[in-house]
């Protein structure tokens, strides 16, 4: 039968909640559809830090390289600086796996009501493809005359053709496979190098797809449009730093970042895609089993898709949707008082 050899990464915080009812919804949908997965658990994390002064071992990458997929929760804890332990691991595997392609779904499931009254399902539906490999996110710069008054930080974005056109036809071919219509984040009134270039890059690509509309925004008015007329919105493309941003108000609109899935995508498949939910690892809430674990599952629910289990992903969707619209167990950021574990088990027993 088939088989899945997946490499799990819990990490830190409510990542070590959400990631065992992502697993057991996997499960339930493995025993239904008839495919297996053997897990190989990585406890690479903040943890991990405190006891080797890495987040993960220095051939961690050779040592996920191998599996078909990666599932992994979240990253982060008040003992290690956020830039370490993301760039030491999280940012690490997106990069060195070439997964360019962040796609960040941010859709209204039947059962949740938007904080945005009087919008419903066919009003909320778009999928935010962000730059995943360079951008804002960048190592080059540096301090200057540290510790004098003229003290200088220069911090470089780096934007290539290679990657800035490759994540601008994924956005396009992704289109055409839903509601035809692509908008640009961008910010080329006031980012005077490089977000003319994106632009330009937009219209460039925009042109071998002229089935497809295209429009642009600045980021700024873009966040509020997201607000207001969030169904004007099919596939939204932008840089890394504008994509991550969207991809928290884009779940926030629709219901909760609890709920949003994430895939970092290697589209030529060379290497192992990674699934995460959007949110991190939630010190606020940690420990006290009340994390939301739908971003999880959701995100499982994605990997399977991947893998090319599209009948298993869709009827997650659907146990997911089944649980929260017939009165079943919700977490606290979602209006109810269900714990993580239990909110899991309504979505697997729903699925077998
Ligand atoms: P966060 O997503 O961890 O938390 C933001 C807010 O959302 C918190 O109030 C939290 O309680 C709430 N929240 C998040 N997920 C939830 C869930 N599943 N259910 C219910 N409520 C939820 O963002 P942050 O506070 O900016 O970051 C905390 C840490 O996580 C930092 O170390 C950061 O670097 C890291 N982080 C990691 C990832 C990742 O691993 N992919 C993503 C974002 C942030
Ligand atoms: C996300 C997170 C990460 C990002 C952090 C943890 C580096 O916010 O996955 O959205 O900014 O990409
Ligand atoms: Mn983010």
């Amino acid at each position: 039968g088939r088989n899945y050899d997946i490499a799990v990464i819990a990490g830190d915080g409510i990542g070590k909640e959400v990631v065992p009812e992502g697993q057991r919804v996997v499960e339930a949908a493995a025993r239904r559809f008839g495919f297996s997965v053997d897990w190989k658990e990585h406890d690479w994390s903040c943890d991990y830090y405190a006891r080797h002064g890495r987040m993960m071992p220095e051939d961690g990458v050779e040592q996920v390289r191998g599996s078909h997929a990666i599932f992994l929760g979240a990253v982060g804890w008040p003992n290690v600086p956020d830039h370490i332990s993301t760039w030491d691991l999280i940012l690490r595997l997106r990069r060195e796996l070439n997964l360019y392609v962040a796609l960040r779904p941010a859709r209204l499931l039947k059962g949740i009501t938007s904080p945005l009254a009087g919008r419903d399902a066919k009003d909320i539906d778009f999928v935010i493809v962000r730059e995943n490999s360079e951008g804002e996110y960048s190592s080059a710069g540096g301090i200057l005359y540290q510790g004098t008054p003229e003290e200088l930080v220069i911090q470089e974005s780096v934007f290539s053709r290679r990657a800035t056109d490759r994540i601008l036809r994924y956005a396009f071919e992704l289109a055409r496979t839903r509601r035809n219509k692509v908008s640009l984040a961008t910010k080329s009134n006031g980012i005077k190098i490089a977000m003319p270039y994106w632009d330009e890059r937009f219209a460039a690509v925009a042109a071998e797809y002229p089935d497809v509309e295209a429009n642009k925004f600045h980021i700024d008015i873009l966040t509020a449009h997201f607000v207001n007329h969030p169904d004007w919105f099919d596939v939204v493309v932008g840089s890394n730093l504008f994509g991550d941003i969207l991809s928290d108000l884009g779940p926030a609109v629709a219901g909760s970042i609890g709920i949003a899935p994430s895939g970092n995508i290697d589209p030529t498949r060379t290497n192992p895609s990674m699934f995460e939910p959007v949110h991190g690892s939630a010190p606020d809430i940690a420990g006290q089993g009340i994390a939301n674990p739908i971003g999880q599952i959701w995100a499982g629910a994605m990997m399977l898709e991947h893998l090319g289990e599209l009948e298993a992903a869709r009827a997650i969707e659907t146990a997911i949707e089944t649980v929260l619209s017939q009165g079943g167990p919700r977490t606290r950021d979602l209006g109810g008082s269900a714990g993580t574990i239990e909110a899991g088990k309504a979505i697997a027993d729903a699925l077998a």
